[in-house]
């Protein structure tokens, strides 16, 4: 169930309806009676393919709110005034929405979306305080940025669609193997700096880092993941620690790897970095035509990480190769003592580096090579997180 408030995010919440169903949800839609004044119930029924709901007394039939509410796995408000978290706050049932709200024992996921101001009113700030102290509601954002027109810019925004599906997903996933359990991920390229402006790197984009984060973290895992440089956004409940060089990646991943419950090694790790910093700016007029620099083996992270991981607990090591591909997966499954390696092609179309779809063949100490179709790197990391969950806790 969608429930859409009065103010002007609404007309975000069409997209979100729409993103919603896309993925396979039934969505009921209740608009609250100003909601109305900012978007209309067609624009809903244009996305959902169902009526949008707005009347406590409708010829639906008067237990609409207790149907409403008993049907949903879950409830999601957004955008939520600070009129709708007044009242969720104390209970209230005076319209539609909020009676379907009393009525339901589903989760509730809440986007607050309005001006600073108000979302800085002490009332407000107690109201969600009360609704953050009850395990029934999540709540995301709201974020800081671009208000209505004319207000500014400050806290109150509402968290955009892709986000408000995540925490809605996550709502949903919860209650697997991986439900509570400690997932680490590394992903993303190293930068190894040669001086002070340049570096050794490689074409990671850090996409299947964040893709194998979000997915553990839909299923209701607490992520820490650890990356290299990357544009590419994380949802917000992860635990992300940037860094830059192995060195980094390493002191990040060993600080966590005791305690996981799985890792999933993903980083496109430098295996070498130049052996001294130059202090300078490398010039060409003092280097001349030739430049040689001398490279430092990297730590080995994945195989130092699993070496502190607890008994019961799960590692996945990726492969990246030219040729040979199970052969040296394999090799390195036994080498670096993974559970499971997933092996990728360099050079080859649609995967691997910077694509958004991955051809993988994953294979395991008691699992035969599987060879999956190109796919998304998050139907990817989907796949792997399945096979994850299948083993955690031994
Ligand atoms: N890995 C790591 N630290 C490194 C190198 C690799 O943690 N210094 C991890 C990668 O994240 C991956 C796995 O080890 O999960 C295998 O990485 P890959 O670069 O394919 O293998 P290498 O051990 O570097 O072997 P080679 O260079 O011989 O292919």
């Amino acid at each position: 169930m969608l429930g859409v408030c009065g103010g002007i995010a609404a007309y975000k919440s069409v997209q979100l309806a729409r993103d919603l169903t896309l993925l396979g949800a039934t969505v009921d839609v209740v608009l609250t009676g100003a909601a109305r004044n900012f978007v209309a119930p067609l624009s809903f029924e244009g996305v959902t393919g169902r009526g949008a709901l707005t009347d406590l007394f409708s010829v639906e039939g008067a237990a609409l709110h207790v149907t409403l509410g008993r049907e949903a796995d879950c409830v999601c408000i957004a955008p939520a005034t600070a009129d709708f978290i007044a009242r969720a706050a104390s209970g209230r049932a005076s319209d539609l929405l909020t009676t379907a709200v009393v009525a339901s024992g589903a989760p509730v996921v809440v986007a607050p979306a309005m001006n600073d101001g108000m979302f800085a009113h002490p009332r407000t700030r107690a109201n969600l305080a009360r609704l953050d102290a009850s395990p029934r509601y999540h709540r995301v954002g709201p974020a800081t940025g671009l208000l209505a027109a004319g207000e500014g810019s400050g806290p109150g925004r509402m968290a955009e669609p892709d986000g408000i599906v995540d925490a809605v997903g996550r709502v949903l996933g919860a209650g697997g193997a991986l439900s509570g359990a400690r997932v680490v991920v590394t992903g993303g390229p190293t930068r190894e700096p040669l001086d002070p402006v340049r570096y050794l790197g490689n074409r990671s984009s850090g996409k299947m880092g964040v893709a194998l984060a979000r997915a553990a973290w839909l299923r209701g895992a607490e992520v820490t993941l650890v990356t290299g440089p990357t544009a590419v956004p994380v949802p917000d409940g992860v635990d992300v620690v940037r860094v830059e060089t192995a060195r980094e990646m390493r002191d990040a991943v060993l600080a966590v790897a005791a305690d996981a419950d799985a890792a999933i090694f993903a980083a496109a790790v430098a295996d070498y970095r130049p052996g001294a910093v130059q202090p300078g700016k490398i010039k060409r007029s003092e280097a001349g035509n030739s430049l040689t620099v001398e490279l430092t083996a990297n730590p080995d992270i994945a195989a130092e990480a699993v070496a502190r991981m607890k008994a019961g607990s799960v590692s996945v090591g990726f492969a990246l190769e030219t040729d040979d591909l199970v052969a040296r997966a394999k090799g390195k499954l036994a080498a670096k003592d993974f559970d499971l390696i997933v092996g990728n092609r360099a050079g080859q179309d649609g995967a691997a580096f910077e694509a958004d779809t991955n051809r993988v063949t994953i294979l395991g100490r008691d699992l035969e090579p599987r060879e999956l179709p190109l796919m998304s790197k998050f139907a990817v990391a989907w796949e792997i997180m399945d096979l994850v969950e299948e083993r955690v806790g031994g």
